[in-house]
C-alpha cells in the first residue's frame, strides 16, 4: 500500500475507533519544523497507533533522521510496529512499549533535536521534565493540544509561569493548537541583566 493510501485509511480507522491522532494540518506543521529545524532526531511521546509517528517519519526520512516514540498501551503498540512496517519505516523509527515516566530516564542525554509530548496531558510537566535532559541545547519541544486540555496541564502552566519559561501558542486549527519551547543555547536574560 502507498504511504498516502495507509495514512487515509489509519485517518479512518482512527476516526470509527475514536483515536486522538493529531490532525492533518498538525502534521503538516510537525512536517514543517522539522524541516525549518533541520530535524534529525526526534523523540515522540505518546505512539497510538502511529499515525502521527508515520508523518514525523516521512520529514525526517528526508533530513537522513531517526525516530523514537514510546507508548505504554500494548494493543497500541503493536499496531504501531505494524502500521510502521507498512509504511516502510521501520528502519528509522525505534518503538519503545513502556511508560514514558520510566522510559525516558533510560535514553541518552542531549540526544534529541526535537521532542513531540502527545500523551497522557496531566503528566505533561512529568513528561517534560524528564525529556528536558535529553533535548540537546538549540533544540525545542513541541506539546500537543494545549488549549483544550489546558485545565488537565494546569500544573505545567504554573511551571512555566513560575520558572519564567518562554512558550509559544499556536493555534493550528479549529479543534486545537500546540505550544513550543525552545531550549536555548544562550541564556539571553542572564546577558542583557
Ligand atoms: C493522544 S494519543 C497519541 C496520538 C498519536 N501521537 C497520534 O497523533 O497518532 C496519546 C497516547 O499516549 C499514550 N500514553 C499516555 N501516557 C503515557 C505514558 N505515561 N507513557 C507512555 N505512553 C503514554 C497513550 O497510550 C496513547 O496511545
Amino acid at each position: 500500500m502507498h504511504i498516502q493510501e495507509l495514512l487515509l485509511h489509519l485517518r479512518e480507522y482512527g476516526r470509527i475507533n475514536s483515536i486522538p491522532n493529531i490532525s492533518d494540518k498538525n502534521a503538516q506543521f510537525l512536517r514543517d519544523m522539522i524541516h525549518i529545524g533541520g530535524v534529525k532526531n526526534l523523540l515522540e511521546i505518546g505512539t497510538a497507533n502511529g499515525f502521527s509517528t508515520i508523518h514525523l517519519c516521512m520529514a525526517l526520512r528526508e533530513n537522513k533522521g531517526t525516530l523514537t516514540s514510546i507508548d505504554y498501551s500494548l494493543p497500541s503498540y503493536h499496531e504501531a510496529v505494524e502500521n510502521i512496517k507498512q509504511a516502510r519505516m521501520d528502519d528509522i523509527a525505534t518503538l519503545i512499549f513502556g511508560n514514558a515516566l520510566t522510559e525516558l530516564p533510560k535514553l541518552r542525554e542531549k540526544s534529541f533535536d526535537m521532542i513531540f509530548i502527545d500523551g497522557q496531558k496531566k503528566r505533561t510537566l512529568d513528561f517534560y521534565a524528564l525529556s528536558y535532559p535529553l533535548l540537546k541545547d538549540g533544540g525545542f519541544f513541541i506539546i500537543d493540544d494545549v488549549i483544550k486540555f489546558s485545565e488537565k496541564m494546569s500544573s505545567f502552566y504554573e511551571f512555566l509561569e513560575q520558572e519564567k519559561i518562554a512558550h509559544t501558542i499556536l493555534k493550528i486549527d479549529a479543534d486545537d493548537g500546540v505550544m513550543l519551547i525552545v531550549k536555548e543555547k544562550i541564556n539571553y536574560t542572564k546577558l542583557t541583566k
